[in-house]
C-alpha cells in the first residue's frame, strides 16, 4: 500500500486562534447535540477520537464521564489542548491517525468536522477505518462527520466555488476533480490583520466511505445530515454517519 507521509496544517497561529476563525463549532446549541449524540454510542465504554485537537468536543465529553483518548498529529493543536481545564483525564497520542494505535478497546471512535478529508490519499482514508475497526470491540461504532462534495455548485468547466463570504473571512474551495481534491483557500481579518490559510482535502462521497467500512469489516447503521438526526436528503451539504463493527 502507497503511504505518505501524513502531514497537518493546523499550526502554532491555527491553534491560537481556532475558536475565533469557527466560533459556530464552539456554539453549545451545536455543540449540545453533538455531545447527546457520542454519549449515546459510547455507553458505558471508552471514546477515541482521531484529531481531537484543541478538544472542542472530547474535553466535555470526559466531564460527561467518559473515559476518552485522542491521537493528534499537530504539537500546537496538543498545546492548546494541554492548557485547558480537565486535559490532564484525557490520554493523548502524539500520531497519524490513520496508523497510530493506543492501548484498550473502545465502543466508540470518532473523527469530526471533515478531517477525514485530511487524509489525502485513498489509501490512507481505507487505512483509517481499518485503524478505527482494530480500535473497536465488535458492535463498536465509528462515527465521521463530513461535508458532501459541493461539485453540483460548479458551474460547466468552473472549479472554484465561494464557500463563505463575510466582511472578515472570504473562503473559497477549488476542485480537482481528477485527482479528487479540494483546496479549501481562506482570507480572515483577525484583530486588524490579514490571514491567509489553505489545505488540500481528498473529498469522498459518502457511498466511498460505505465500501471503505465494509473494507474493514464494518457495515453502515445510520446516516443523518446533522446531530439532532435530521434527515439526509440530497440537498444534506454534510453527513453524520455511523458504521458499527459487526460481531
Ligand atoms: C478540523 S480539526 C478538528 C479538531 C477537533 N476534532 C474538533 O472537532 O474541533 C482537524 C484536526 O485533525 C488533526 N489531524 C489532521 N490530520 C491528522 C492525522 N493524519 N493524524 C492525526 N491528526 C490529524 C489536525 O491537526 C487538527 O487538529
Amino acid at each position: 500500500m502507497l503511504h505518505l507521509m501524513a502531514e497537518t496544517h493546523f499550526d502554532e497561529w491555527i491553534a491560537r486562534h481556532y475558536a475565533t476563525l469557527w466560533p459556530e463549532l464552539f456554539d453549545p446549541a451545536f455543540i449540545e447535540p453533538t455531545l447527546e449524540f457520542l454519549t449515546e454510542l459510547a455507553g458505558t465504554g471508552a471514546a477515541l477520537e482521531f484529531g481531537v485537537g484543541t478538544g472542542r468536543v472530547a474535553l466535555p465529553l470526559s466531564r460527561r464521564g467518559i473515559p476518552v483518548h485522542g491521537i493528534e498529529l499537530s504539537k500546537p493543536m496538543l498545546t492548546q489542548f494541554r492548557s485547558q481545564g480537565g486535559a490532564s483525564d484525557i490520554g493523548v497520542t502524539l500520531g497519524d491517525f490513520a496508523t497510530t494505535t493506543v492501548d484498550g478497546t473502545f465502543n466508540l471512535v470518532y473523527l469530526l468536522r471533515n478531517t477525514i478529508t485530511n487524509l489525502t490519499s485513498q489509501d490512507e482514508q481505507v487505512e483509517c477505518f481499518e485503524n478505527a475497526a482494530r480500535h473497536l470491540q465488535p458492535g463498536g461504532a465509528f462515527v465521521i462527520e463530513n461535508f458532501v462534495p459541493e461539485l453540483r455548485r460548479l458551474p460547466p468547466g468552473e472549479t472554484t466555488h465561494v464557500f463563505t463570504a463575510t466582511p472578515t473571512h472570504v473562503g473559497v474551495a477549488e476542485y480537482d476533480v481528477v485527482n479528487q481534491i479540494e483546496v479549501s483557500r481562506h482570507w480572515w481579518v483577525v484583530e486588524g490583520e490579514l490571514k491567509t490559510f489553505s489545505s488540500p482535502h481528498r473529498y469522498v462521497w459518502p457511498a466511498e466511505l460505505d465500501l471503505m467500512a465494509r473494507l474493514a469489516g464494518m457495515a453502515l447503521w445510520e446516516r443523518w445530515s446533522g446531530w439532532q438526526r435530521e434527515p439526509f436528503t440530497s440537498d444534506s451539504r454534510s453527513h453524520v454517519s455511523v458504521w458499527k463493527k459487526v460481531a
